[in-house]
């Protein structure tokens, strides 16, 4: 998979050059460009915010240097990647980014994400790459960050955890909280016995049927009790 991240500060994404997506570029199971969107301004200050026509506190970012580098980098990409991309605009007012979100979004061949900053991007940005992509507004939750560059990280690690070769055990994937709609069970290892405290008997008793029974449990009285919202709809395409 291709990825153009397109942000005022690249440096955040550092930490994507660690451990497991760190590997995955390595060994190119993912393309991770990350794109300083100053490289598209023309003054010399490399201005890409402005103030909001109509008033109102806050600057917001111009459009010119996101139709330029919308247009290099969908341009660019159209000599190696057959599929229109995915261009994807981290937003507290988009839809809100879940576990079926990052399934889909990791059968793509490419994405690009565009990070706002200040009170976001000129709303004329959204309709222009319409015309370049598949344009998809999404939130990481009803909060509201400082800039799309935390959101568009956790998004890249929740797909790019999901494409295969990029989790060494693939059966760990299908185990796990929200997989199935449920959140997952306790997890325990050795030693059998911590602080007065231990693990499970059923755990330790081999017996494989009554150990998923027991999990299976674990995960409905656990969702019930911390996320009963998720109850209301268990099937595993939620
Ligand atoms: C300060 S926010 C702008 C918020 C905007 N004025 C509003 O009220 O909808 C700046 C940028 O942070 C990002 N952002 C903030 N909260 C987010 C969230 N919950 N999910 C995804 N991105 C978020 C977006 O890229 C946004 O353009």
């Amino acid at each position: 998979m291709r990825i153009d991240v397109l942000s005022i500060f690249p440096s955040y994404f550092d930490g994507l050059t660690l451990s497991l997506l760190g590997k995955a570029q390595a060994t190119g199971i993912i393309d991770l460009r990350i794109r300083d969107l100053r490289d598209w301004t023309s003054d010399r200050h490399r201005t890409v915010d402005d103030t909001p026509y109509g008033g109102g506190a806050g600057m917001v970012m111009k459009p010119e240097p996101w139709g330029l580098a919308l247009d290099d980098i969908s341009e660019a990409a159209a000599a190696t990647v057959a599929e229109r991309p995915t261009i994807i605009f981290p937003s507290p007012a988009g839809e809100v980014f879940t576990q079926k979100t990052a399934r889909d979004l990791a059968t793509r061949e490419h994405l690009i994400f565009g990070c706002g900053r200040y009170e976001g991007i000129d709303e004329r940005v959204f309709e222009y790459a319409a015309e370049r992509g598949d344009v998809r507004l999404i939130s990481l939750g009803d909060y509201v960050l400082n800039g799309g560059e935390v959101a568009t990280m956790a998004m890249i690690e929740a797909i790019g955890r999901l494409i295969p070769g990029v989790v060494g055990n693939p059966e760990s994937l299908v185990e796990e909280s929200h997989e199935d709609g449920l959140l997952e069970y306790p997890s325990y290892t050795k030693p059998a016995s911590w602080r007065g405290r231990s693990v499970p008997d059923v755990l330790l008793s081999g017996n494989h049927a009554a150990i998923a029974a027991w999990r299976h449990e674990q995960q409905i009285e656990r969702t019930r009790s911390r996320r009963p919202d998720l109850l209301d709809d268990t099937s595993p395409s939620s």
